[in-house]
């Protein structure tokens, strides 16, 4: 039967923060397809996944050009899921692609060039058959090419009509800040910043979210699960199908440390306390912070998407709960910002 979309999708459930100063909202929790949409995953899920949370009112659905594996069949796959399932709501979603990373073999298909991003660009329109992006980002400081060669690209995307808006991901702060500037001047200003934030990981507390809100553009917090590490996946061990224990998946076992065990184990219970799942409770938090626009989760079923969602019912904390987790976190090594 062909998929409808729910008639109820934006009734309340989800609420939408404007990215930065811009006028774009996006919804609070948003999906990311870096793992579970692959070739190698199953694509029936994939696709109930992509339904359910658009259903739920999740409009931004987050890809690269590298997701899969193998690289670009995330890509792929969602074009084919738009393809069947959503002709007709293209206005209604929020679509971003990155480039950056490893893709291609040879001197061209990895970095932060300009011939990197523009032939990348073109090749996930191709996979995706979008017309355009509506978020194209820089998916990473390459140490190497300078920053107004990156930027002057996303300029020149958006010039071309092959993107709306431009972001950065994982830009250090200077090279930040110089980013935001040349957007700025260039009428093409820097929509957003992509980086790693959880409750495990919070260097974007040392400068990072402070300068994006400075220079007029959102945040976005991916992998705010820590890769499942923030739920109540890995407190008794690696279960089998999980990422840790998936040879295709990025995280890895020996980053399931001790100390951060005993630290979801505590988390757990002070979730316990507030009657929400410790991914829900994890997602609030970082939800928390003022400067975050929207956070992206990945899910494996949609069962976790469901579980994820009503992170939103239960999202504020007293100052006595935000004081025990700060406790809590200072036990984890290296996590405390400076
Ligand atoms: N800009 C960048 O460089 C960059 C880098 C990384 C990610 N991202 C973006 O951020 C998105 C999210 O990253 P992420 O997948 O690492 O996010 P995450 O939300 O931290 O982790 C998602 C994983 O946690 C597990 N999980 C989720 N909900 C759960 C629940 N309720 N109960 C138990 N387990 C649960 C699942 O793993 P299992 O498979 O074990 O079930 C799921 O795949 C990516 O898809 C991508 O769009 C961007």
């Amino acid at each position: 039967m062909n998929y409808i979309p729910s008639e109820t999708r934006y009734t309340d459930k989800m609420p939408y923060e404007y990215c930065g100063n811009s006028g774009l909202l996006l919804p609070r929790i948003s999906l990311g397809l870096w793992h579970n949409f692959g070739d190698v995953d199953d694509f029936g899920v994939a696709g109930d996944m992509i339904k359910y949370a658009f259903d739920a009112g999740i409009t931004h659905f987050d890809l690269a050009n590298n997701y899969g594996p193998s690289p670009g069949s995330a890509e792929t796959n969602f074009g084919k899921i738009l393809k069947r399932n959503f002709l007709g709501y293209r206005d209604e979603m929020i679509i971003s692609s990155k480039a950056g990373h490893l893709m291609w073999p040879g001197p061209y298909g990895d970095g932060s060039s300009r011939k990197n991003l523009m032939a990348s660009i073109n090749q996930s329109l191709k996979r995706t058959g979008l017309d355009y992006f509506d978020i194209f980002y820089s998916h990473r400081y390459d140490g190497v090419t300078p920053v107004e060669e990156t930027m002057q690209a996303l300029i020149d995307i958006v010039r071309q009509g092959k993107a709306l808006y431009v972001g950065i991901s994982k830009y250090p702060v200077d090279k930040a800040k110089q980013a935001y500037g040349i957007l700025k001047n260039a009428g093409v200003p820097c929509l957003i910043h992509q980086d790693r934030y959880s409750m495990f990981t919070r260097d974007v507390e040392n400068g990072t979210l402070q300068s994006a809100h400075e220079a007029g553009a959102g945040f976005i917090a991916f992998s705010p699960l820590a890769q499942g590490m923030l739920t109540n996946k890995y407190l008794y061990g690696i279960p089998e199908g999980s990422r840790a224990a998936r040879a295709t998946g990025f995280l890895k076992r020996e980053q399931i440390s001790e100390d951060k065990i005993r630290a979801a184990r505590s988390l757990n219970e002070l979730a316990e306390r507030r009657n929400q799942s410790l991914a829900q409770m994890a997602l609030a938090w970082v939800l928390n912070n003022e400067y975050v626009t929207s956070v992206i989760i990945g899910a494996s079923s949609v069962r976790q998407l469901s579980d994820n969602l009503d992170a939103l019912n239960n999202s504020s904390f007293t100052k006595e709960e935000l004081e025990a987790i700060s406790q809590i976190l200072s036990t984890v090594n290296g996590n405390m910002p400076k």
